[in-house]
């Protein structure tokens, strides 16, 4: 099973990052100096996918700016000797193929994908949401591929997280199989109350699904939040497809919030051996007041 495009949702408002969404999309605010956006981009061209689909909306131009060849601004960098920062400049036009298409209307996750569907066409493809940073090599894109190719089907990523926090999440109701770390998807929920969750091992933003997906999500209701949810789509495909749940290795980043882009940003700073030192003293001396 070959998989050649992924779809990356990024019309939504990032109410949670206002006032600076405002002018600034949620999906280039940074982790250290880069967007959140090309982390989950590089992970993709890891993965060997080829063509990369961005879900805009109105507004959101700058994303599509992100991507596109900057020459002047090389030459003024070379001229300058600021060889590194050219390359890195002429890095991100060069990335992937990326597209765009339109969200006209937030009428959420599962609508966002079906805007896709022409893009995507008749093929299996990836979904990453760029909200979930995963910091491992190989990346949780090519981790789920592996399990999606092995069992010439659907997956998704998941990981278990605390009881009291189930409900901010997509849940799914599992049976174990004969691979470590796998499942087979009996049931899923969108943001169920503690009490109603199927268990405890939430969806995170990375799933491998086939092209029927978008007749399933053509025949999604409305679900949480009165938006079409991607979780309730796939509960339609295991009608007739199996989906597997992989609790993938590497840890993951909640870069919807400051709070998570925080962090994000410290311990990829710590990780990075330009930033290391810099960033454990600075840790170190807030630490000790
Ligand atoms: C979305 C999905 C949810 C998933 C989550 C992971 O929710 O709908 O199933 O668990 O991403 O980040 P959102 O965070 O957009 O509310």
């Amino acid at each position: 099973m070959k998989v050649r495009k992924a779809v990356i949702p990024a019309a939504g408002l990032g109410t949670r990052f206002l006032p600076v969404t405002k002018s600034v999309p949620k999906e280039l605010l940074p982790i250290l100096d880069r967007p959140m956006l090309q982390y989950v981009v590089e992970e993709a061209v890891e993965a060997g996918i080829e063509d990369i689909i961005i879900v805009t909306s109105r507004g959101k131009e700058s994303i599509a700016a992100y991507f596109q060849p900057r020459p002047e601004l090389e030459s003024r960098l070379l001229e300058t000797g600021a060889i590194e920062m050219a390359q890195m400049v002429k890095y991100v036009s060069n990335l992937a193929d990326v597209s765009f298409v339109i969200q006209e209307e937030p009428l959420g996750l599962g609508h966002a994908i079906l805007t896709a569907m022409e893009a995507v066409g008749n093929e299996p493809f990836v979904v990453i949401l760029p909200d979930d940073i995963i910091d491992y090599r190989p990346g949780a894109t090519s981790q789920v591929l592996k399990i999606a190719q092995g069992y010439g089907c659907g997956a998704i990523a998941v990981e278990q997280v605390p009881w009291d926090i189930i409900h901010n999440y997509g849940v799914v109701a599992v049976e174990k199989s004969d691979q470590a770390r796998t499942y087979r998807v009996r049931q899923l929920v969108e943001k169920p109350p503690m009490a109603e969750a199927p268990s405890n091992l939430s969806i995170v933003g990375r799933y491998v699904l086939p092209p029927d997906i978008f007749e399933c999500l053509q025949n999604t209701p409305p679900g949480a939040k009165g938006e079409i949810q991607l979780t309730d789509g796939i509960g339609l495909l295991l009608e007739s497809r199996d989906v597997y749940a992989y609790e993938f290795v590497g840890t993951r980043y909640d870069g919807g919030t400051p709070l998570g882009l925080l962090r994000a940003s410290l311990e990829f700073g710590l990780a990075r051996n330009d930033t290391a030192q810099a960033v454990q003293t600075l840790i170190n001396s807030l630490a000790t007041g």
